[in-house]
């Protein structure tokens, strides 16, 4: 019985560790904002790997990096896989990472085995997935799958009011190559779960079936400054009493939508001084359902919540949304090539829907699409101790390489490996 081809654990998983001494932190993680100089370190080195396993590279007018190895045919639109290489503040090591690496490992591994596909094969490198540095989420994707203009993406600001295009052309990464037009025959995201689920099942592969949609909003509250000692607490008008309520309230409101999740991770107190009554908050909330119907009750109660908080406690609110986008389905055929791909490496798996935002759900506007997860420890990410096994990214690599090659056609391969590498990817095949 042949056996499908897997990739090279060790290579693979030294590139990680290669990769995560950019902005490695003290506690084993990440701090990798998108458009930093540690953001350039780190495309600058992916870029190197890339030519060295003799990919070609594009980069376009949002930094996207596209590397392609050629197909026989380079008429026929290429098999992509890919994510992100900017982490959260205190991120660990392989969120994104992992997506993007994994790219690289299935080319290193055709190349090892002299494999050649029809269809090219593109790694992409999506600018800004995180949203952490700069808001929404996913833009480098969003853009091109049209979600987002390419202006109103280059004019985001970040905390300290520097915009996103002046840190792309800064880093050297504001490319040539547009970003309309860009087609997929298939794309396959590998990422590892972020959440508990596969690790409670026992199972070695998630075959992401969606994405759960979300709603982002920017909240501004204003008070008034005054006396910490002088003013008595009947005429208080204080910002972050009211913003302590509107967080309790928007845990509550995900408590009511099982599944759902709701959160407030960004907030800035005005002065900050503490025997000043705080007169201004800015915050952020976060809102998901895999649910659609849900996600918009979970928005209306929001909007009750800011009108009832206001007319209680004479704080004024502005809610304003600023981002949404809703549940995506993966497409039935990349799906199955996931599945199937598993199947065949005798990978346990089940079938997941994704809890955090990630670029295949914008590919998905404009290609067949779906992802491929892997376990992390204790279900922890966006954090520095988010930890995976050499073995777990050998697996999803390897079902990724082989949900590709399932796409990308293979065409011919170095006759002394054909028998363990071609087992069920002969031309058409599904
Ligand atoms: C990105 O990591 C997100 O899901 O927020
Ligand atoms: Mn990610
Ligand atoms: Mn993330």
């Amino acid at each position: 019985m042949m056996k499908p081809l897997k990739v090279n654990k060790a290579r693979l998983w030294d590139s990680l560790m290669e990769m995560a001494k950019i902005g490695a932190t003290e506690k084993g993680g990440c701090c990798r904002l998108a458009l930093t100089d540690l953001d350039r370190q780190a495309r600058d080195l992916y870029i190197q790997w890339a030519k060295e396993a003799g990919c070609s590279i594009r980069i376009d007018a949002v930094g996207n990096i596209m590397a392609t190895r050629p197909g026989e045919d380079m008429s026929l639109a290429p098999v992509g896989t890919g994510s992100h290489l900017d982490t959260q503040p205190t991120g660990g090591k392989f969120d994104g990472v992992f997506g993007v690496l994994s790219g690289l490992e299935v080319v290193r591994s055709l190349n090892d085995h002299g494999i050649k596909t029809r269809h090219p094969v593109e790694i992409s490198v999506w600018t800004n997935e995180e949203g952490s540095r700069f808001a929404p989420a996913m833009m480098g994707s969003g853009v091109v799958s049209g979600r987002f203009t390419l202006q109103e993406i280059l004019d985001k600001t970040d905390v300290d009011g520097i915009r996103l295009g002046d840190e792309l052309e800064r880093i050297g990464y504001a490319g040539d190559t547009p970003v309309t037009g860009r087609e997929y025959h298939a794309f396959f995201e590998t990422h590892i779960e972020q959440g508990p689920y596969l690790e409670a099942e026992d199972k070695v592969i998630g075959v992401v079936t969606g994405g759960q949609g979300q709603r982002w909003y920017d909240v501004e509250l204003t008070g008034q400054e005054s006396h910490a000692g002088t003013t008595p607490m009947h005429l208080r008008t204080d910002a972050l009493t009211c913003a302590s309520s509107l967080i309790l309230a928007v845990q509550a409101i995900a408590q009511q939508h099982k599944p759902g999740c709701g959160t407030v991770g960004f907030m800035q107190v005005m002065p900050n001084s503490r025997n000043t009554i705080p007169g201004k908050i800015n915050l952020s909330v976060d809102l998901r359902h895999p649910d659609d119907a849900q996600l918009s009750a979970m928005d209306a109660e929001l909007t009750k919540t800011v009108e009832r908080l206001v007319a209680e406690t004479g704080v004024q609110i502005h809610l304003k949304p600023i981002w949404y986008y809703a549940p995506i389905p993966f497409d039935k055929n990349c799906i199955e090539a996931v599945r199937g791909s598993a199947a065949d490496l005798g990978y346990s798996h089940m079938d997941i829907i994704a809890g955090a935002g990630h670029d295949a759900c914008y590919v998905s506007d404009f290609a067949p699409t779906s992802m491929v997860f892997t376990p992390c420890l204790n279900g922890i990410s966006h954090n520095e101790i988010e930890s995976t096994t050499a073995e777990e990214c050998e697996a999803g690599c390897s079902v990724l390489l082989n949900a590709m090659l399932r796409m990308a056609e293979v065409v011919s391969a170095d006759t002394d490996r054909e028998e363990e590498t071609l087992v069920l990817h002969r031309v058409g095949e599904l």
